[in-house]
């Protein structure tokens, strides 16, 4: 047999990229790949990249030059960019970054084990097309692989709302729901081997409307399905946008007990003005009484949510609007970034706030959020909390796994293995962890 060719790949960004970047090393594991965790040692090395803020996309064009010594070490390492800015900047890299081979956009990925093969003859291959077939149907299966305790599963790709800082609805194009019965398939494949908590990714998650057997299905329809399948014990979702947030939606966060109390809902502003100008199409208003609702299916639920300091003319009075919003809610998590202009979105055309004023107001914003988060996990100690472990900790005999609020927790557990679940005391809180012992 030929010896495995090595292949690394480098994500950015969301879990969707995550994914993304597990289906194509199965994809290329059909053309004799193998994963590595050394771009020193790779035959191929892909970036799948982020294209949502500025830093994101610049960081790949930098990481690209540092790879000219590898590829001077190696002549014929090929090297890829994948991903959203592969999407958005296709013919740039490749004009601009001549040691690049390949450049496959998401929606292109059943096409890598083709194009690998044309970048092998020594052409160069770039694919950003958004074409009619479903890219998930033509990736390879995924191997019978044991896999870890937690995985991600996409569900929907793409994106209708068009909020004007975003990027997303032209580099991930419409709204595509996967059929219920593959997503049913991959869910079982991925318990047979070990998982035990799926996560169903999508840029629009709760937008999700795929065809099954009986009809159309929701969100809410696919996590009931889901739900019916021995062994699988944690279903979450996400991302989500508040206008998708159906009352079946809601209800399930109530009834559904392999629903986890945790839920992603980024609002981005607490000023009506910027939510207006974002194209939002919520209010803050709108938005804290849907909190409230989904509290009162599910009391103990935990809030985290992404904000944008500094859109393009925002007050001091607008960012004070977004601090009052975090008060009313009172995140357990968040992501917070400065507004970072985008090509092509309308956004990047109006005035700008200044970059001193951006980092002040983020620093505030994020200041107001870690109290926050240090106060909810703060009044978790003493609690009891099932805790599903996923790997071995650094200390020895130690475990760490997440609670049912997605918060990652040490313990003490030197019998315990991966997958299992198991109550756990909060005896402290550190940063971003929190730490228990078995009960
Ligand atoms: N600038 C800053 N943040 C952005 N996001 C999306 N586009 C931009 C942008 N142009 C943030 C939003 C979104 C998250 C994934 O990234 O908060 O929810
Ligand atoms: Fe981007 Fe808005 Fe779509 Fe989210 S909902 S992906 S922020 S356009």
């Amino acid at each position: 047999m030929a010896k495995a060719k090595k292949l690394f790949i480098k994500t950015y960004g969301c879990q969707m990229n995550v994914y993304d970047s597990e289906r194509m090393a199965e994809a290329l594991g059909g053309s004799g790949y193998e994963s590595t965790s050394r771009a020193d040692e790779a035959d191929m090395i892909l970036l799948n990249t982020c294209h949502i803020r500025e830093k994101a996309a610049e960081k790949i064009y930098s990481e690209l030059g540092r790879m000219r010594d590898l590829k001077d070490a190696k002549p014929d390492l090929k090297i890829g960019v994948a991903g959203c800015v592969a999407q958005a900047e296709g013919q740039e890299i490749m004009r601009r970054m001549p040691l690049v081979d390949l450049v496959v956009g998401p929606q292109s990925y059943h096409r890598l084990p083709a194009m690998e093969a044309r970048v092998q003859a020594g052409e160069k291959a770039l694919d950003t097309d958004f074409p009619e077939e479903d890219k998930f149907e033509k990736l390879k299966a995924r191997p019978k692989m044991a896999r870890a305790p937690a995985a991600f599963l996409t569900v929907q790709e793409g994106c209708d709302k068009f909020c004007a800082f975003c990027v997303v609805p032209y580099t991930r194009g419409a709204e595509v729901s996967r059929p219920v019965s593959r997503i049913m398939d991959e869910a079982r494949d991925l318990v047979e081997r070990g998982v035990r908590e799926i996560t169903l990714l999508g840029q629009n998650v709760n937008a999700y409307h795929g065809r099954g057997e009986g009809g159309d299905y929701s969100l809410a329809r696919l996590i009931e399905a889901l739900s019916d399948i021995d062994g699988l014990q944690r279903i979450r979702y996400m991302t989500s946008h508040p206008n998708d947030m159906g009352d079946d939606l809601i209800a399930a966060h109530g009834k559904c007990a392999k629903l986890m109390p945790y839920l992603h809902l980024p609002v981005q502003s607490g000023s009506d003005r910027i939510l207006k100008r974002m194209n939002r199409s919520h209010t803050a208003d709108s938005y804290i009484k849907l909190i409230e609702r989904v509290r009162a299916a599910r009391p103990d639920i935990l809030f985290s949510g992404d904000f944008i300091v500094g859109f393009p003319e925002e007050t001091e009075a607008d960012f004070q609007a977004t601090l009052d919003l975090i008060r009313a809610v009172g995140y357990g998590q968040a992501y917070s970034f400065k507004y970072s202009p985008r090509p092509g979105t309308p956004a990047a055309e109006r005035p700008q706030v200044g970059e001193d004023e951006m980092t002040d107001r983020l620093r505030r914003l994020q200041a107001l959020l870690t109290d926050q988060q240090r106060d909810i996990q703060n009044a978790m100690i003493g609690r009891e909390l099932d805790v599903l472990f996923e790997r071995p900790g650094r200390m020895a005999g130690q475990m760490v796994g997440k609670s049912p609020y997605l918060h990652a927790v040490h313990v003490v557990a030197p019998e315990a293995k991966p997958g299992q679940i198991a109550r756990v005391r909060i005896i402290r809180s550190a940063t971003n962890s929190l730490e228990g012992e078995l009960v």
